[in-house]
Order: C-alpha cells, then sequence, then structure tokens
C-alpha cells in the first residue's frame, strides 16, 4: 500500500512537469515531397555538413541514396553512418558519435524507423554532453542543448519524431534504457509518404499497432489532459480507418499519409499523457524474446485493457461514443474492445505468441512491473500475480 502510494506520488510528480515544462514540437513538413522542403529548411538555416543517421536496410532499397541527392541538391555535405540496427545499442551511439566527429558534421538527420531517430537523438546529445550514456538514461538528465536533429520518420507507429524520449540499450545486461528529456525532441521532421511505400505489410502492421497502443494507453493514462486526448482520439480515428488499407495496400499514398499522421499524433498524446503496463509488458518481450515492439504491444493491449476495467471504462466508453463504433446501441467500454479485436482480424494480426515461456513468466513480471510502477501512470495497479496470469493469456 505505501509502496503504491509512493508510485502514485511519482507519476503524479510527471503530471505537474508535464504541465509546467515547455514540450517542444518539432517544425513539420508533411505530403508527398515533403523530404526536400525539410532539406531546404535546413541549408537555409546554414547548416553545411549532415550525419545521415540509417540503416542498412534503407541504404539497400536506395531511400537513403534519395534523401542523401534531395540534400546535395541544397548545398548540403551528407556523410551516411548506417550502422543502426533494432533496438539500438550504446555501441552503435558511441560508433555514430566517432563517425559526427571525424566528419566534422553539424547536424543530424535520422533517416527511419524509431530505432534510428532514437539512435540520432542519442548521438546528438553525446555530441553536447560528455558524459556516459548510463549517466543521460532517465529523467531530464540532458543537461546541454544535443547538436541540431532533424528526423524523417520511415515508418509509421513511433511517434519518436516529436516525443521527448529516446530508448537504447545496455549491450552488457540488454536492458532498454530510456533518455526522457524535452531537449530531445527534434527541430524539424518531414512526414513523406512516399518513403513509405515499399514498407512490408508485417512492419506495416505492428507499427500500427505501436501507434495505437500509444493513442490508446495516452487515453486512459491518469495522466491525460484534455489536449492528449484530442490527439490520441485524431490518431485512433485514423488507426481504424486507414491501417486495414496501408496493410492491403502498401502503394496507397493517401492512406500513408494519413497514417504517418496518426502516428504524430499519438506520439503528440503519449509524448505528455506517458504509457502504461502494455507497454511495460512490450519492453520486457521484446528485451527477452526480441519479439517487435509493435507485436508484443498488440498482444498485451487487450488483455492490459480488460484488466483495467472497471477503472477504465468512462474513458473507453467516451471513446466508443466519439468514434461512434457502437451502432445502435448505446455506447460501451466493449464495443472499443471489440473494434479492436475487429482491427486485428482486418489486418491478420496474432493476438498471442508462442514465444513466451511459462517458465519465464515470474521473472517477466518482476520486471514489467518495476518497469511500469516507476514510470507510467497506470490506472489500476497490478500485482505478481495478476501479471503472471496476464502472460499466460498472452502466450498460444
Ligand atoms: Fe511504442
Amino acid at each position: 500500500m505505501l509502496k503504491r502510494l509512493l508510485y502514485r506520488g511519482y507519476t503524479n510528480g510527471l503530471k505537474i512537469a508535464a504541465y509546467m515544462l515547455p514540450f517542444p514540437k518539432p517544425t513539420l513538413f508533411s505530403g508527398p515531397g515533403s523530404i526536400n522542403d525539410l532539406c531546404e529548411a535546413i541549408a537555409g538555416l546554414g547548416f553545411k555538413r549532415l550525419l545521415l543517421v540509417t540503416d542498412e536496410g534503407l541504404v539497400r532499397i536506395g531511400i537513403a541514396e534519395q534523401v542523401k541527392e534531395n540534400a546535395q541538391a541544397f548545398g548540403l555535405d551528407v556523410c551516411v553512418f548506417s550502422e543502426v540496427k533494432p533496438d539500438p545499442t550504446y555501441d552503435q551511439v558511441e560508433n555514430g558519435l566517432a563517425a559526427y566527429l571525424d566528419w566534422e558534421c553539424d547536424a543530424i538527420l535520422a533517416l527511419g524507423g524509431g530505432s534510428a531517430m532514437d539512435c540520432g537523438k542519442v548521438i546528438a546529445a553525446k555530441v553536447t554532453n560528455k558524459r556516459a550514456i548510463k549517466k543521460l538514461a532517465g529523467l531530464f538528465r540532458v543537461w546541454r542543448t544535443p547538436a541540431p536533429l532533424f528526423v524523417i520518420p520511415t515508418t509509421s507507429g513511433t511517434g519518436s519524431e516529436v516525443t521527448i524520449v529516446a530508448v537504447v540499450s545496455d549491450p552488457d545486461t540488454h536492458l532498454k534504457t530510456p533518455l526522457i528529456d524535452p531537449k530531445l525532441v527534434p527541430l524539424m521532421a518531414a512526414l513523406d509518404a512516399k518513403l513509405l511505400i515499399g514498407l512490408p505489410a508485417k512492419i506495416t502492421a505492428d507499427t500500427g499497432i505501436d501507434a495505437l497502443t500509444h493513442a490508446v494507453e495516452a487515453y486512459v493514462s491518469r495522466n491525460a489532459t484534455q489536449e492528449t486526448r484530442a490527439y490520441s482520439l485524431a490518431a485512433i480515428k485514423l488507426i481504424f480507418q486507414y491501417l486495414p488499407q496501408v496493410v492491403e495496400q502498401g502503394s496507397d499514398v493517401e492512406a500513408r499519409h494519413k497514417m504517418l499522421m496518426a502516428s504524430y499524433y499519438a506520439g503528440l498524446a503519449f509524448t505528455k499523457a506517458s504509457l502504461g503496463y502494455v507497454h511495460a509488458f512490450a519492453h520486457n518481450l521484446g528485451a527477452k524474446y526480441g519479439l517487435p515492439h509493435g507485436m508484443a504491444n498488440g498482444i498485451a493491449l487487450l488483455p492490459v485493457l480488460r484488466f483495467s476495467l472497471p477503472e477504465i471504462e468512462p474513458q473507453l466508453k467516451a471513446l466508443s461514443e466519439a468514434l461512434s463504433v457502437h451502432g445502435e446501441s448505446e455506447p460501451s467500454a466493449q464495443d472499443l474492445l471489440n473494434r479492436i479485436e475487429a482491427l486485428y482480424q482486418a489486418i491478420g494480426f496474432e493476438k498471442t505468441s508462442d514465444v513466451i515461456q511459462s517458465a519465464d513468466t515470474e521473472e517477466l513480471a518482476t520486471l514489467i512491473l518495476k518497469e511500469a510502477h516507476w514510470n507510467y501512470p497506470v490506472p489500476k495497479f497490478m500485482d505478481g500475480l495478476e501479471c503472471t496470469q496476464l502472460l499466460a493469456e498472452m502466450r498460444s
């Protein structure tokens, strides 16, 4: 009981901080072809040499070269750093920092999904904060303004283009260590749907479910405000409408654009309202079994929402009402859960996973509860037994 009061006190403190602190938003260029506008703006600000932080996949399919040519057309010199892997580690950040210094860059352009953007954020922080990454991890520990950072997301899910968070992994412990600081928000971002048309359906589905989870967890968070709920709702509406379409037909640029906006809105919601148990499950299932982040979120989302009833019933009911998912009858929380189930079916999303081992559930539960209780303003507390029961539900 005392512990729970302590957790509540801590997350209430976070709410006050989120209310008091300025949360910068990146200058946004959106629409097909907006990478040109971004590159023109970077050149207009007087920068000369960019470190393009990306991954080998984007180099292979020519997207990194396309962005490089766009930047060069505006007189920018571009050095490509393509060592980013999923769940970037401290080593990748250090290598990126060395490349930035060796090539005498004056700004960073991160191109990719959450991993590339997060890696770019931490490299930018390390340029000006000469401390070990471990010392930068945690709340508000990026003391000096990072190197100028610009981003181009190539998935629609993470919302990293607008959030105050960057997650990097400790290669020794394999634990994911979040850096949380408003200084990590990029200066500018381009949401260019044309870059996403080749994204495979599976990654499109997983990342879309990540965005949905951001929006829903932010909506039911105890730290939600009228503003963050409006962003959550905007994101959820777009995801229900356009995610099946982009999974079915990845070349639909208009639908891709809507999903990029959904991910951006969900990012705006959770960067202030925070997340919840679903992400604690996802981070730990990802670390233990290598489950992709969006997939792990999708597995945990419905069990956690069902567990959190009735505390979140009014919020889910309000969402049902706003989304008009209740048909002729009175809106209910269950309507929303049914709608999420229907979305999973429409995109072929598996609700359970066979990689979760019953022998691991106790250890996992300890890690999940530790992460959740010290970070997220969860609407209803869970104990170890309840957590292992939910893990059992997630196993197939
Ligand atoms: Fe996420």
